[in-house]
């Protein structure tokens, strides 16, 4: 397996302290900060936007991976790179022009991502895979932290597995991940995970650190 990147969601934070919430977490040993954007249409709650990202961005230098659960998503992209997002994922149900998407983040320079919903089927991303650099599987229904997994996403992530073969590209796992799910999916081939509650819980550097070690002794 390629390293695991561990990637966690911000939603899950104390948003009264989030310079710290985020800084504690990378130096608790995560690799990638999940940026859970919802616009309250195509998920049915509310986070936060562009502006919040671009007040994050000088506090690190690691990827800034951007969850945009938002449709339309076009008329937003440019924003979203602007503000210095790494990766910007965007979701295959979003809109019936999701390859133009793809197109509009790779244009910006930024790497393209495509997230699933649980009732999306794989063969959806079969024309999208050569504009992808992370496929997401979600293992929740998108809109909260703190849902549980739903144990059809591991199946799915062995088939994103074979449909993308040899490509270079990330396949992340969203939603309910904890020490118990984390080897479902990885074993089938995810090597990003996201996690919210399963990291955040207990506040603080010295919980998340253990948090963080406790999902990667488990895979
Ligand atoms: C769900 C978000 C997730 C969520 C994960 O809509 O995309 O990133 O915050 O939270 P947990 O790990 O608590 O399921
Ligand atoms: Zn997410």
């Amino acid at each position: 397996m390629t390293d695991l990147i561990i990637a966690p969601s911000i939603l899950a934070a104390d948003f009264s302290k989030i310079r710290e919430e985020v800084t504690d977490v990378l130096e608790a040993g995560a690799d990638w900060v999940h940026l859970d954007v919802m616009d309250g249409h195509f998920v049915p709650n509310i986070s936060f936007g562009p502006v919040v990202i671009e007040k994050l961005r000088p506090l690190t230098d690691a990827v800034f991976d951007t969850h945009l659960m938002i449709a339309p998503c076009d008329p937003y992209l440019e924003a979203f790179a602007k503000a210095g997002s790494d990766i910007i994922t965007i979701h295959a149900e979003a809109g019936p022009h999701s390859h133009r998407s793809l197109q509009a983040i790779k244009a910006l320079g930024k790497k393209a991502g495509v997230a699933i919903n649980p009732a999306t089927p794989v063969s959806i991303l079969e024309h999208l895979v050569d504009l992808t650099d992370l496929i997401l599987v979600m293992s929740v229904n998108p809109g909260f932290g703190g849902q549980k997994f739903i144990a059809d996403a591991a199946g799915k992530v062995a088939q994103v597995k074979a449909l993308i073969g040899e490509r270079p590209i990330d396949i992340e796992v969203d939603g309910g991940i904890t020490p118990d799910t984390a080897p479902l999916v990885t074993q089938a081939g995810a090597n990003v995970l996201v996690a919210g509650s399963a990291i955040y819980d207990g506040g603080g550097r010295a919980s998340y650190a253990r948090n963080i070690e406790a999902i990667r002794a488990a895979v």
